[in-house]
């Protein structure tokens, strides 16, 4: 069965074309979509490649009250993606064959897009086996691991004999974080601001240099996760320029927000790595040395942020307000839909290999999200799909929104409205 989805208006080329779309694929293109055809008329609406989040937590199995995988796919596909990858942190984590294997089953009976796994370690010992599976990487917090067992992890994963794993890090040093955090507790104040006290950038800027070394020493490829000050981009840079293979990611808040909403928002705001001064932030004159923006979509219970702000976890839920907030960003000229598209289509499915995705292009899933670059909206967490009603961008004002996601050729969203989905593992 084929269709056409007529008059798509492909940015930055602003040129009008029909799309043939069959069997899930993307087949064809013409000015004209051909009569007689079944066609859907996009009216001259803006189209995307569906949007593909690289960082996600969508806490599924075991802390399946925070969030679950159909309910953080529902707030997937109300914000334009079509494709998440998995963080390995739910219970148990994804450290296993095991493991794996299980939140398969899940993803493949709840999820509503299509959908890949980062794996964790705890042991060196399973990562031949769960590779096998293929991870679309390793992740390691390094805020969670000593040294060594870093050291071991890549050590093993260069021992692999095909085509190495990539190694996607959480970059704050574990030793500094300690000692910062300590300092701070003994001081006995509660105000939110001083958490980013506890992890300043040189906890990041630490953890980022002995990455790039190992990477370095053992010729592996690295993913540097929500990379949140200047200084980390400058020395992501300048290993690039040494031929170190690194990619760079950085998230909604850590591109929008300062220090200041820790102050406005709370434990709302409260995120790893927190939240920067003006000084040390990435702003958007930095996008160009950027790979990809992943959401670190983290939800938990309100409950569990009205803690105080040592016992609060951290994390921020953003899958429904990302790809608003980058559209009006783009309506106010701060920037492209050219950045759009490398950042959190093109890229992704680059470096984590996922060869149907990110384009749209003969061939390709038909993944598509049709946006009204003129629909203006209030961001307003009760409305979310996901279980985490809350975000530190509540009250923003946006324009230009995604009105219609589809996933392999099927409509999953629709004004707000979910529809039935089978989401599929990205390398079956
Ligand atoms: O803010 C964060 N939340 N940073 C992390 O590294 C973990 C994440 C979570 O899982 O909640
Ligand atoms: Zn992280
Ligand atoms: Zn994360």
């Amino acid at each position: 069965m084929d269709f056409w989805l007529k008059d798509c208006k492909i940015v930055p080329e602003n040129i009008e074309i029909s799309i043939c779309i069959e069997d899930g694929k993307i087949r064809s293109f013409k000015k004209i979509a051909p009569r007689r055809a079944e066609i859907m008329n996009m009216k001259g609406s803006v189209i995307l490649p569906g949007l593909i989040d690289a960082h996600v937590h969508l806490r599924d199995p075991g802390l399946t009250y925070k969030e679950d995988f159909r309910t953080g796919t529902s707030a997937a596909v109300v914000g334009g993606f079509t494709t998440i990858l998995d963080m390995p942190n739910t219970i148990p984590p994804t450290n296993t064959r095991r493991a794996f294997l299980e939140k398969l089953k899940i993803a493949r009976k709840k999820s509503l897009i299509d959908f890949g796994f980062h794996a964790g370690v705890d042991n060196t010992i399973h990562i031949k086996k769960i590779n096998d599976l293929r991870p679309v990487s390793f992740k390691v917090y390094m805020d969670l691991v000593e040294e060594d067992f870093l050291t071991d992890i890549f050590k093993s994963i260069s021992k692999i004999d095909d085509d190495k794993p990539l190694i996607s890090l959480h970059c704050e040093d574990k030793k500094l974080i300690k000692n910062y955090t300590e300092k701070e507790k003994r001081k006995g104040r509660f105000n939110p601001e001083i958490y980013a006290n506890a992890r300043p950038p040189l906890t990041e800027a630490t953890a980022v240099s002995n990455a790039l070394s190992l990477a370095r020493d053992y010729g592996l490829n690295i993913h540097i996760c929500h990379v949140s000050t200047k200084e980390s981009i400058n020395l992501i840079k300048k290993a690039k320029k040494s031929n170190i293979n690194v990619t760079s990611e950085i998230t909604p808040h850590h591109l929008l927000l300062n220090l200041s909403y820790l102050k406005k928002c709370g434990n709302f705001a409260k995120t790893n790595p927190p939240l920067r001064d003006n000084e040390n932030k990435i702003d958007m004159s930095y996008l160009s040395n950027i790979d990809i923006i992943g959401t670190d979509h983290a939800p938990h219970t309100v409950t569990e942020k009205e803690k105080n702000i040592w016992d609060a976890p951290p994390g921020i839920p953003n899958l429904e307000t990302t790809l608003p907030l980058l559209l009006t960003e783009i309506n106010r000229h701060n920037m492209t839909f050219t950045d759009l598209k490398r950042l959190i289509c093109e890229n992704p499915a680059k470096i984590f290999n996922l060869k149907n995705k990110g384009f749209i292009k003969e061939g390709k899933d038909a993944d598509i999200v049709i946006v009204n670059m003129k629909k203006e909206g209030l961001i307003n967490p009760d409305d979310f799909k996901s279980k985490a009603k809350y975000s530190p961008f509540k009250g923003f004002k946006t324009k230009g929104m995604p009105i219609m996601t589809m996933v392999r050729g099927e409509i999953v969203m629709e004004e707000g409205e979910i529809l039935k989905n089978q989401g599929k593992f990205v390398y079956d």
